[in-house]
């Protein structure tokens, strides 16, 4: 642990969870929890769930779930230490320096030393360009109708011609060469040593959405190859949850994001007033990007160049927006070949109509499809109206689907039954709603239901929370012991020392994991319901199979132990009496 428990504790309970998730997600009272649409997975009904009594949440969709800290670290991409800090603050709590166990110091450290140094490469740039030497860079932006004041918004900086000043001034300040390189501002060279990555380049520092500088790009300035250098990835610097210009968009309250391509883009676009315009960092966009779009907007307009590399790049992006059950609409630039340069040649006004214009995203795939056939052919056109039929099938709302097969009908004259009939068929063939798929790595495991060994276990913890009057009942045949799953062996310890002193904390005993993972699997345990609609005595009998399951279990597990494992006979001694007991006796619920 990084703090003292009973501090980390503190923390947890001075931070009402529903107050802290309420504060991202919209969340409605339902019964004793609170449900709202999940923010870590796509889905139109909500399935979120976040219990005020219990300080946990869980998605019954993708299976997300945990304490107060596991949320902030999974919705902000914080460290624990970053969620405590931020908890701590927010409670009032006074945090003393964190003791950190070796590895999480390391990480930590270095975390924060990437950080540091990042920020001083940004403030050495942005000095450079008010330097003698950065007249270059400053003409040059000048030249491209930013002002001084946009200029100085995005912190836009210069590194100069000389090949290891940045690296000199950085390890003045005590920042070792392998860190420069750690971080992309440097490089090794047999021949040079340590050397700047960036020389004679004007610089855009790139910022997560709590404006901290993550990584940089830097333009040539007039021609040159590449482009573009942008800061390879690193330990803070996710190219694909990212974008830049989000740390200004989030809060533009525009309604929508306008997605571009470029940096320039962004930054012309704020100029303008335009503050909700975003773009990803020299990458196609991901999905990760979509889900951390969809928590500030509902639409995307996308403004990708007018060229045919944009148009296969907005088509792409289309179909990710999409999954992640966001609207998007394709914004015609013509005859302008970016945003920049719109706005440079026709103005806010202009572009603002444009918006107000822009096309329905799958208006503008079918457009695009269309090129590949002539109408005038029959055997081609047929071929075009399948592929409508087939584009139709993803929809997976059925009144969305219907909504635009006539749509489409009208628009390319085709028959509304006729299209209809092909779209369905289309359908039965291949069978159409797609799962939901959570975008994050390592994330994507749906709770494990199935196992047969794992579920009893499980739904014995999630009896104990739920009805805590059961325990005397059966502490006599299950102990903490019996859970042969390592997970539940740890939760139940802590359980049912919690029952024989009179108190239970889900949110507590969550927090006995630091694994993301694991912590998410023992929320499960507290959220998982007990089917209330069948009558007492079935309910009985679930809970009576329930624990002997386990008990069997546990007897076969000790009993494979027994040649290596003294205690194990005394184990299993004592499981066969208590299953013999349980076969004989009646567990009242009552
Ligand atoms: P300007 O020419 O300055 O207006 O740039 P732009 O922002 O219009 O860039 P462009 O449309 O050419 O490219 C879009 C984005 O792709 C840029 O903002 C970069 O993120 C990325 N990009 C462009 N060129 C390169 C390159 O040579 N290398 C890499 N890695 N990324 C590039
Ligand atoms: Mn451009």
């Amino acid at each position: 642990m990084f703090y003292p428990e009973e501090l980390v504790e503190e923390v947890r309970t001075k931070n009402d969870i529903v107050d802290v998730i309420s504060g991202y997600v919209k969340l409605q009272r339902r019964g004793s929890s609170y449900l709202g649409l999940c923010p870590f997975h796509n889905e139109k009904t909500p399935s979120f769930s976040v219990s005020g009594s219990k300080q946990i949440y869980h998605c019954f969709g993708c299976g997300a779930g945990g304490n107060v800290f596991t949320f902030l670290m999974e919705y902000e991409n914080y460290s624990f230490p970053e969620a405590m800090k931020q908890l701590a603050e927010r409670a009032g709590v006074k945090l003393p320096e964190a003791e950190f166990d070796e590895e999480a110091k390391k990480r930590e450290g270095r975390r924060a030393k990437l950080l540091e140094v990042n920020k001083e490469a940004a403030k050495y740039f942005y000095y450079q360009l008010r330097s003698e030497k950065g007249q270059a860079g400053y003409r040059y932006l000048k030249g491209r109708e930013l002002t001084d004041d946009t200029i100085h918004r995005f912190g836009l900086g210069f590194s100069n011609m000389t090949s290891d000043d940045l690296t000199k001034y950085l390890k003045n300040k005590g920042y070792p060469d392998k860190l420069l390189c750690e971080a992309g501002l440097a490089g090794f060279d047999e021949k040079y040593g340590t050397r700047d990555k960036f020389w004679n380049r004007v610089m855009f520092p790139i910022q997560d959405t709590n404006h901290r500088v993550i990584g940089f790009g830097g333009r040539v300035m007039g021609e040159g190859k590449p482009k573009y250098l942008n800061s390879q990835e690193t330990m803070i610097f996710d190219k694909s949850r990212n974008l830049y210009g989000l740390n200004f968009a989030k809060s533009s309250r525009a309604g929508n994001i306008i997605l571009c391509e470029g940096y320039m883009d962004v930054i012309a676009m704020h100029q303008a007033g335009f503050t909700q315009a975003v773009a990803s960092l020299g990458t196609s966009f991901t999905e990760g990007q979509a889900m951390l779009l969809r928590r500030y907007a509902d639409e995307v307009i996308l403004a990708y160049d007018s060229d045919d590399a944009g148009v296969k790049a907005a088509l792409r992006a289309i179909g990710i927006l999409k999954e992640a059950g966001l609207a998007g609409r394709v914004l015609n630039l013509a005859p302008w070949k970016d945003p920049d340069e719109f706005m440079k040649n026709l103005g806010r006004e202009a572009f603002e109509e444009r918006i107000r214009q822009a096309e329905n995203s799958f208006f503008f795939e079918l457009r695009i499809l269309q090129r590949n056939y002539d109408l005038n052919d029959p055997e081609s056109k047929t071929r075009f109206h399948r592929e409508i039929a087939r584009k139709l099938c993803g929809f997976s709302e059925e009144v969305e689907r219907e909504n635009y097969i006539e749509a489409v009908a009208q628009r390319y004259h085709i028959g509304f039954e006729n299209l209809r009939k092909l779209v369905y068929a289309y359908a039965a063939r291949t069978g159409m709603a797609a799962p939901a798929v959570r975008p994050k790595s390592g994330i994507q495991k749906k709770p494990d239901g199935g196992d047969n060994k794992k579920k009893p276990q499980r739904l014995l913890l999630t009896w104990l929370v739920e009805e805590p009057s059961v325990y005397p009942k059966i502490k006599k045949y299950i102990s903490p012991r019996d859970f042969t799953e390592d997970l539940y062996k740890k939760i139940a310890e802590k359980l049912f020392q919690g029952l024989e002193e009179g108190h239970v904390e889900p949110a507590a005993l969550v927090g006995l994991f630091e694994d993301e993972e694991e912590q998410r699997e023992a929320a499960l345990v507290f959220n998982t319901k007990i089917d209330a609609l069948r009558s007492r005595t079935e309910q009985e009998k679930a809970f009576h199979d329930i624990v002997v399951s386990v008990k069997r279990n546990s007897l076969e597990y000790f009993g494979s132990l027994m040649g290596a494992d003294v205690s194990a006979l005394n184990q299993v001694i004592e499981g066969k009496k208590a299953l013999e007991e349980l076969s004989k006796t009646h567990i009242s619920l009552d």
